[in-house]
């Protein structure tokens, strides 16, 4: 945390600062004892120096590469069944400019995921319970797993995180689009605007890992594999992923894997990690910040610090979805958070239910920029949980299962030994204004508040729900729900 005080302080100038991070951590076990370990560590040692010096190389060029370019060949395939590819409404789902259409379809496939676990942890959770997470972060965890997958097991990744609704000839280059859509997301675009992901491999060092699996893993995800001593030391072990952990997301995503969560079957940790810092395009005025109760429910008020600024975003009220919409974005401008707040006495778990892709998309296309009067507190909020249960409960039970799992890609020759035990996500988010004076006064004079009677107002003094996205190919990188912006 000092750390990162320290960061925000040498600034002094900045006036609205927002991080966001969150990692997901997936841990595989054998199934079964092995008897033949010893003889592969120096094997393994071997085989797996050569090809990472020599994908170095080859990785700069991912974002400029054909897919004959790549021979990107996971274990194995999975074609989808061919069906209704009219389900779409093409009318508003234009493919953006300058896009890839497959990874323009990637993008939107891990949009209907996120939606979907969004769901499954609102259902799990109390009304007030906050959450956040990064779907992107998940999705991509989970398709390094995918690598290494087959049969039934495959079938399930494909289908619960949607890969499948990627085009039937594509499907098995969901890994290619991948490293083209990171490409996109990852660039920099704004100096001051940090989008940064991490992943690697943590494999027992006594094992073999395929060196395709290695190959593909460090080429599309740049996820290299760092030897570990699982088998003897598993809580060391853990400490150490912990801490990289840590290190990748500026401090702010600290013991992800619980105490006892690794032991000594223990055989690959896949980790992603996603960090982000921002600052609003159109800074909050630090002298405008009031105190105000919260709503957190019919009978429960909490007292913030209330933001406000009056300037042109992009806005919408969609009266028949009892919702309004205000879109912030961060300098640089393809990064943008947007704020989806109930209308005035209608529980937000009602817009929960209904909410979908369809209605999402057609919010974000119908936003017009608009001047809005805004209130938005400033908040802090931290989220952790377990994604097996969630997962099984959308449809991936294979991968969890000693007995159904099937990963034979993974491990140069014990085929189908392997299975995932559990898999964690923990996020944070803080949405953090600090004024300077000098932009204070422009901020005010310019937009002139008391002359606009026309102006809308979006008040987020009750429960909402936010997601922040790259704005071009809509991809949601992080989504939340803020119930209770008053914790420590
Ligand atoms: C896939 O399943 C078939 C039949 O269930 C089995 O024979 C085969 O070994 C499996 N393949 C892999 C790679 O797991
Ligand atoms: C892994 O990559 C290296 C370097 O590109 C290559 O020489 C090797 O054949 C690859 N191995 C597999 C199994 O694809
Ligand atoms: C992460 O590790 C690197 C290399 O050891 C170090 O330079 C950096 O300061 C660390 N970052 C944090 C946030 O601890």
């Amino acid at each position: 945390m000092l750390g990162q005080s320290t960061l925000w302080g040498t600034n002094k100038n900045l006036q609205a600062q927002l991080v966001a991070n969150s990692s997901s951590a997936v841990i595989l076990k054998r199934k079964i004892q092995f008897f033949r370990m010893r003889l592969h560590t120096f094997l393994w040692i071997l085989g797996l120096l050569l090809p990472l010096l020599l994908i170095s190389q080859a990785s700069k060029d991912i974002c400029n590469a054909k897919p004959k370019d790549m021979p990107l060949e996971p274990r194995c395939v999975y074609r989808s069944p061919e069906e209704d590819a009219s389900t779409a409404d093409t009318e508003l789902e234009k493919v953006p400019e300058h896009t890839n259409p497959r990874v323009w379809e990637l993008s939107k496939a891990n949009s209907l995921f996120a939606l979907a676990l969004f769901k499954q942890l609102a259902k799990d959770k109390p009304n007030e319970a906050n959450i956040f997470m990064s779907p992107i972060s998940i999705s991509t965890a989970f398709a390094m797993t995918k690598l290494g997958a087959c049969n039934n097991t495959l079938k399930q990744i494909m289908n619960v995180f949607q890969f499948d609704t990627i085009k039937e000839k594509t499907s098995d280059q969901v890994h290619f689009f991948f490293a083209k859509l990171n490409c996109r997301l990852y660039r920099k675009k704004d100096k001051t605007t940090e989008l940064i992901s991490a992943n690697r491999l943590f494999g027992e060092k006594s094992l073999s890992f395929s060196e395709s699996y290695q190959n593909i893993s460090e080429l599309v995800y740049g996820a290299k594999l760092m030897p570990l001593n699982f088998k003897e030391k598993p809580e060391l072990s853990r400490v150490a992923i912990n801490d990289w952990i840590a290190n990748k997301t500026e401090n702010r995503i600290q013991n992800t894997l619980p105490e006892g969560s690794l032991d000594s079957n223990t055989v690959l940790v896949l980790v992603n990690t996603i960090y982000f810092k921002g600052q609003w395009k159109n800074k909050f005025d630090k002298k405008d910040i009031f105190k105000a109760d919260f709503h957190v429910s019919k009978s429960k008020t909490c007292p913030v610090s209330m933001m406000y600024q009056e300037t042109k975003f992009r806005y919408g009220r969609f009266t028949e979805d009892k919702v309004q919409l205000l879109e912030l974005p961060y300098l640089g401008d393809d990064i943008t958070m947007v704020l989806i707040l109930p209308l005035k006495d209608t529980p937000l778990s009602e817009v929960e239910e209904n909410l979908d892709m369809k209605k999402l998309i057609g919010w974000l296309h119908n936003l017009k920029e608009t001047t809005v009067s805004v209130q938005l507190p400033r908040f802090r909020i931290e989220d952790s949980f377990s994604l097996k249960e969630k997962l099984q409960a959308m449809g991936l039970q294979d991968l969890f299962s000693p007995m159904d799992a099937s990963l034979p890609g993974i491990l140069e020759d014990d085929a189908n030994a392997l299975y995932i035990s559990e898999a964690y996500h923990k996020a944070f988010l803080e949405v953090n204004e600090e004024g300077s004076e000098a932009a204070a006064v422009t901020a005010v004079v310019a937009v002139g508040r008391s002359i606009n009677f026309n102006r809308e107002v979006f008040v987020a003094n009750r429960p909402f729900l936010l997601l922040i996205r790259e704005s071009s190919i809509n991809t949601l990188v992080f989504t939340g729900r803020v119930a209770d912006p008053c914790g420590p």
